[in-house]
């Protein structure tokens, strides 16, 4: 592996050239080609970028330069970027005047206007929105959470006890998609054996084709009316019981869901798979690679448990599990001097919001025991701020403590693979070593 791209991340501040072990300096390329572009000419919205991990000096340059940054051209047409801390939380805390609704777009910066609205309540603005979310939002309370916690942990220890000591394996198929498959079946109270086909629709949802996971768009629409005829069947079978606490029950009984259209029960579904799923995977993941990059921060951690929580969090931050969260002005808003006019899409980029000197301290770097490590945009902010946020606290959390229970190290031996896509910021694979002890 070459560590020397490792440490080059860590405060993204190297020049181009090569490294001095030789190997090619893929920041410094990425940072020349940043600064030598026409300002006018920056597009971010580039899942290439994404996943070779050059997105940065982009966002560092458009912070700088050009906060509130319009792309007249791009694959998913013009754009707004809001990049810096204090614009996205003001985009994201003004849902009068940026939508979330499928009608005019929805939340993911390739989408189109959809004329029956949103099907999904992530895309859908007040007061349906509203309501939506306050009948699922028990699952994730923090009662359940208690109650959802000694079987998270005993499923951890489970999949930590099985895994090889002493030769290579995938950390991201053996542990991260795992736990959070385990727990996501819990939560829909999915059939257990038949688990791993919501890690497929997970990824199938978010796929391209093409680029690994599905080849073609009918492949990808095939499998996902596969999801939806499952969870149809799943339904039926709920609302024919008697009320009980898992996500399907509580739609199927809920008295302002139980008569929602097909549609919306389908769209809430993948959202409930996607949301609990790859961002929280992806985030296991990050942990372990940001540990290894970062020594010193993993010696520390080795040092004092009480440093989880904030390990756990400061991941979520340097991670950004969702890259963006798209919005469509319904009225003409002015930022940072910029005339955004109604129509506009507007990206809220929190992977650069994240990285924002003037509001983070050092927020390139990768700091455990920071004093406010709550303090990022990872989860959104406003009324869509992510109903499972401290669910998937919990999950690191726990997961944590039972890697450390058991071993010193978890040792990464090879370049992750990063996920092509502008939305979720997340590894493929990352080959990894328990080195077995003397
Ligand atoms: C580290 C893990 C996670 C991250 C980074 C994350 C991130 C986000 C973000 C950015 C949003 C949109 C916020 C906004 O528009 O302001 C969101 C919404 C949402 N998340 Fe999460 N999420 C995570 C885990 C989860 C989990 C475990 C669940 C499962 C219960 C979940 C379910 C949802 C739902 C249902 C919404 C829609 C909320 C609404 O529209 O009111 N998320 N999440």
């Amino acid at each position: 592996m070459r560590m020397g791209a490792y440490s080059a991340q860590r405060d993204g501040k190297e020049r181009p050239g090569a490294m001095s072990d030789g190997s090619i300096d893929l920041i410094g390329e990425a940072r020349t080609a940043a600064y030598a572009l026409p300002l006018d000419q920056i597009n971010p919205a580039q899942p290439a970028l994404f996943q070779r991990d050059a997105i940065w000096p982009y966002f560092e340059r458009l912070r700088k330069e050009d906060p509130v940054h319009y792309t007249a051209e791009s694959e998913f047409g013009a754009y707004w970027s809001v990049t810096r801390y204090n614009d996205i939380m003001a985009v994201d805390t003004n849902h009068q005047v940026f939508s979330s609704d499928s009608l005019h777009g929805g939340i993911i910066i390739g989408g189109e206007p959809d004329p029956d609205g949103g099907s999904m309540f992530i895309a859908m603005d007040p007061p349906k929105h509203d309501v939506q979310r306050k009948t699922v939002s028990p699952a994730v309370s923090p009662a359940n959470l208690q109650v959802l916690a000694p079987i998270i942990r005993e499923r951890a220890g489970i999949i930590l006890d099985s895994l090889p000591v002493g030769e290579p394996f995938d950390w991201v198929d053996k542990v991260s998609v795992e736990l959070t498959t385990m727990t996501l079946a819990t939560l829909f109270d999915f059939p257990f054996e038949e688990r791993r086909k919501l890690t497929r629709w997970s990824d199938v949802i978010t796929a391209r084709p093409g680029h690994g996971v599905v080849e073609t768009w009918a492949q990808k629409l095939a499998e996902i009316d596969e999801c939806h005829a499952y969870f149809t069947r799943l339904w039926n079978e709920r609302v024919n019981s008697s009320p009980a606490g898992d996500l399907i029950s509580m739609l199927a009984h809920g008295e302002t869901t139980r008569n929602m259209p097909a549609r919306e029960y389908r769209g809430n579904v993948i959202l409930l798979i996607v949301g609990g799923n790859d961002t929280t995977r992806n985030t296991i993941t990050g942990s372990v690679l940001a540990l290894n990059q970062n020594p010193d921060q993993y010696d520390k951690l080795r040092a004092r448990r009480d440093l989880i929580p904030g390990m756990v969090s400061e991941t979520i931050r340097w991670q950004t599990p969702l890259a963006h969260m798209r919005r469509t002005a319904v009225a003409d808003f002015e930022l940072q001097g910029r005339r955004i006019r109604k129509g506009d899409k507007v990206v809220m980029w929190y992977v650069s919001g994240n990285r924002d000197e003037s509001v983070i301290e050092k927020a390139d770097r990768f700091i455990i025991d920071r004093a406010r490590p709550r303090m990022h945009l990872s989860f959104g902010f406003g009324i869509h701020r992510c109903v499972g946020n401290r669910l998937a606290e919990l999950q690191l959390q726990i997961v944590w403590e039972e890697i450390l229970a058991r071993f010193p190290h978890i040792q990464v031996v090879g370049e992750p693979r990063r996920t092509f896509s502008t939305f979720v910021k997340g590894y493929e694979s990352l080959p990894v070593v328990i080195p077995r002890r003397l």
